[in-house]
């Protein structure tokens, strides 16, 4: 990648596309090919097509998706695969069609089996039957892969997908019917210790482990891995532990300042009991995070506090 590489952020205006964007031109790169949804929607394969083969990028990420939080996924079980599909289909063979060479798409961590083996490598995946509560996101991100995978088995494309654990940050969705455990800890605090509640609701029963990775550090990952010459096709990037929902539940009380009691409300499904990468692939090739757990949720509580001052 040089400088003047133009590089397709797709889903820019997302937490991770902004991320993403803010790392390349901290990294001097300034021809980004930025699209929002409603200049060019994903879902519309003949859209995609004519943008990229007027705009030509040298690389594009994949950083467009339906994402959302265990509700989500479980209740909106069509549209998460539909859209996803559509979006990984159009973008990695739109990529090929318009002789686009490079291409990193961004799953997730829940593709790997419900009951892997911990820490998850990337040989672990499909060994195994899904989350159901995700299974149509997950299997959405699984045919990404699939197709980065084959186009650059058949045609030699630098098509690698990476895999991030649970990501927050700057810019994450804090709307508490679509939102991840973390961003909706954080709100359900601010709010509780607002309103002087006695008590913050936690869903489930507090007991499975989640690791979680502060966006910017992801963002790095990716465009390290851009910058290599010949990344592996499948990369974990995780943080490297693990905390149970409990432990992450106080730690943001603190962080937010509430003083209640936590509740634990078990009517509510706890997903996968463990969720752990094992990111040995991109540590040996240099790569680690700068951001720990307390400082990240202290940068995300300044940013939620910013965003509600308008
Ligand atoms: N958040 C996490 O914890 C996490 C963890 C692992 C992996 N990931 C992966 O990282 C990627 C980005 O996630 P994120 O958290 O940044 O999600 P996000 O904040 O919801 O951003 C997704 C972006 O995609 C755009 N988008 C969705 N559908 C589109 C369409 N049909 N046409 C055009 N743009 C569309 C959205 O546009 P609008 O702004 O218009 O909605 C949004 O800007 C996803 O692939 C996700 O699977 C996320």
């Amino acid at each position: 990648m040089h400088r003047n590489s133009r590089i397709f952020v797709a889903g820019h205006k997302g937490m991770v596309g902004r991320a993403l964007t803010r790392e390349l031109q901290e990294q001097g790169f300034e021809q980004l090919i930025l699209r929002s949804r409603s200049e060019l929607d994903l879902r519309n394969q003949a859209q995609v097509l004519a943008m990229l083969r007027d705009e030509r990028p040298d690389f594009i990420v994949v950083a467009a998706a339906k994402v959302g939080g265990i509700l989500a996924n479980n209740t909106l079980r069509a549209d998460f695969i539909t859209e996803n599909l559509g979006i990984a289909l159009n973008l990695i063979y739109g990529a090929h069609q318009a002789d686009v060479s490079r291409l990193l798409f961004l799953g997730s961590s829940c593709i790997y089996p419900r009951e892997c083996r911990q820490p998850m490598a990337e040989e672990y995946l499909m060994t195994g039957p899904l989350e159901p509560t995700n299974s149509p996101y997950a299997m959405a991100k699984l045919a990404g892969i699939s197709l980065c995978d084959a186009y650059r088995a058949q045609h030699g494309r630098q098509y690698f997908s990476v895999m991030p654990t649970n990501l927050f940050g700057p810019h994450d969705n804090f709307d508490l019917s679509s939102s991840h455990v973390l961003p909706a800890l954080l709100r359900k605090a601010h709010e509780a210790k607002m309103s002087h509640a006695s008590t913050l609701e936690v869903w489930g029963s507090g007991v499975p482990r989640r690791e979680f990775l502060f966006v910017d550090d992801l963002a790095k990952a990716c465009v390290f891995l851009m910058h290599h010459d010949d990344p592996p096709s499948l990369v974990n990037v995780g943080y490297g532990e693990d905390v149970s929902i409990r432990a992450l539940a106080e730690l943001v009380a603190q962080v937010v300042g509430f003083k209640g009691a936590l509740r634990f409300d078990a009517s509510k499904p706890d997903g996968m009991p463990r969720k752990l990468l094992n990111s040995h692939r991109i540590r040996e090739l240099g790569w680690r995070p700068t951001v720990n757990l307390e400082d990240g949720i202290r940068r995300t509580y300044d940013f939620f506090l910013s965003s509600l001052q308008g």
